[in-house]
């Protein structure tokens, strides 16, 4: 396998079903990169699932938890790639901390395929049912254009075309480099 490098922090958002969790992980194994989900840190922080987090505490605690979650990563100073939840661009001080951090890519969807690809919607709190993700989604895109320094098409692609879509985005903007490349770069 071919190594590669982060020269930054790549935060990969959009809305539920765009499949950021699934292209971060394919992507860090086609490169040799460590990715994390921002939902399982938070999982793991609150010892609870999400929709257990919004069932018991409600949104704003999980929003509290996911601002949290966003600094304990980017704190580790160790760029990786971060597969985020749909609402993280909700709260402003996060695109403030990706944007700090890194690059910030807009995996892009529409409504009616991310239902398509969202077949277990018991863990998805707030995609219950679709004409309120259609409002939910109208208000966040004007959001996910705004925040992102590049947005990835993802309609009528498979996996392994966003992928390669997303890798060479990464690779034109100097964030994904090769190892042996990078590795010929030293301080002087
Ligand atoms: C949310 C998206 C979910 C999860 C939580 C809230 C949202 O993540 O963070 O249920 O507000 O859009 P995915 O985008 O991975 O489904």
């Amino acid at each position: 396998m071919k190594r590669f490098n982060l020269s930054k922090y790549v935060f990969l958002i959009g809305f539920m079903g765009a499949g950021k969790t699934t292209i971060s992980r394919r992507l860090s194994r086609l490169c040799g990169l460590t990715s994390i989900d921002l939902d399982s840190y938070i999982e793991r922080m609150a010892g609870m699932s999400i929709s257990e987090i919004f069932a018991d505490s409600g949104e704003r605690v999980f929003r509290e938890t996911e601002t949290q979650a966003l600094r304990d990563i980017v704190s580790q100073d160790e760029p990786m790639i971060v597969s985020c939840g749909g609402g993280v661009v909700t709260t402003p001080i996060n695109i403030e901390i990706m944007k700090q951090a890194g690059v910030v890519v807009h995996l892009l969807v529409d409504v009616d395929e991310a239902a398509s690809r969202i077949t277990d919607k018991s863990s998805r709190p707030l995609f219950q049912d679709l004409d309120a993700a259609r409002t939910r989604f109208a208000q966040r895109l004007p959001i996910y254009e705004a925040a992102s320094d590049f947005t990835v098409d993802t309609f009528d692609k498979n996996t392994n075309a966003i992928t390669h879509d997303l890798r060479r985005c990464l690779q034109h903007a100097g964030v994904l480099v090769d190892a042996s490349e990078s590795s010929n770069c030293r301080n002087s």
